[in-house]
């Protein structure tokens, strides 16, 4: 039992002292989370950076629209966590590390389709970087419509005492892709999670809409760039 639902008469002296060494030890464990994700998430975005200003010089022409990123709160960490089956995740953070992926999470929003493989072939062609999973949802989309490219790699950062490796999961999308899922997701969102089959089935449509867009906007950049 936490020391702080027990009564003054049930609690131990043993209790307190293990309650606090255990709050001590998990701070430092959500503040090594919060520190090593985060500097993962910099790599990333500085790698990602790079390769857009140099492909920008090789092609007069910049691939990447915008980078957004997130690191997953410890709340949503322990509930996902959860829904995977990890009994207790505060007092099992090395399960959860090893087992959710997208503790760091960056968006990469792309011009066109193309620039999607064309970026993240360069990132996963580097020595540092080493894929973990990849799902195409550009190529199979989901049944709502949802596309994007997933690509989980795990990326060396370098601390004081160590050199460790952290996984970070990307979304690659075309600004078509990411308008779509933006305002899909606001949609669900706000109506907790739920949508009528006829809205499902709107929704759908509009996606394989953009989709054909995007196909139509990359012929026309073949014909001017
Ligand atoms: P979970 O993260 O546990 O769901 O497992 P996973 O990583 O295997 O799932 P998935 O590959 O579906 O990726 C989940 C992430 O993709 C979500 O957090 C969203 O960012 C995005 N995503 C997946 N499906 C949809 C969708 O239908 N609509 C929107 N807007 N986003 C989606
Ligand atoms: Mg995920």
């Amino acid at each position: 039992m936490p020391a702080s639902r027990m009564t003054i008469t049930d609690i131990s002296f043993e209790d307190i002292r293990k309650e606090l060494v255990f709050d001590k030890k998990l701070q430092e464990e959500i503040d090594d989370i919060n520190l090593t994700y985060r500097s993962a998430i910099k790599e990333v975005t500085t790698k990602l950076e790079i390769l857009s200003d140099n492909f920008e010089m090789q092609n007069e022409y910049m691939p990447i629209h915008h980078i957004e990123s997130r690191l997953k709160t410890i709340d949503s960490l322990v509930k996902k966590a959860e829904r995977y089956g990890i009994p207790d995740p505060l007092k099992n953070l090395p399960r959860v590390r090893a087992e959710v992926y997208d503790i760091a999470g960056v968006r990469v929003i792309c011009n066109y389709r193309r620039d999607i493989y064309a970026i993240s072939r360069l990132l996963l062609k580097q020595s540092d970087v080493n894929l973990i999973r990849v799902k195409d949802y550009c190529e199979n989309p989901k049944n709502t419509g949802y596309r994007s490219l997933h690509v989980v790699i795990s990326i060396p950062v370098f601390l004081v005492k160590e050199r460790i490796h952290v996984p970070v999961e990307l979304q690659f999308r075309s600004i078509a892709m990411d308008t779509w899922a933006t305002l899909e997701h606001e949609l669900r969102y706000k109506n907790n999670g739920e949508l009528t089959e006829d809205i499902k089935d709107n929704l759908k449509r509009c996606a394989d809409m953009l989709a054909n867009i995007d196909k139509q906007m990359e012929e026309i950049r073949k014909q001017v760039l």
